[in-house]
């Protein structure tokens, strides 16, 4: 999966943007990832592939 991946379009955040802030800040949660990115706090619709990637990185 490319990092430059646009996972969320309303807000324009890529996949290496979220991969990161969840890294550096250790977010658990579709929510504390819009609160550091803004990323799934605008239509919402992209909180599963958000919620996934959370999956990956935290197991
Ligand atoms: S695509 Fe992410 S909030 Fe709309």
């Amino acid at each position: 999966m490319s990092r430059e991946e646009q996972i969320c379009n309303c807000m324009g955040v890529s996949r290496g943007e979220i991969e990161d802030a969840i890294k550096a800040q250790g977010l658990k949660t579709v929510e504390e990832v819009g609160e550091a990115t803004s990323a799934g706090t605008g239509c919402g619709g992209c909180q599963s592939l958000i919620q996934e990637i959370l999956d990956e990185i935290n197991g």
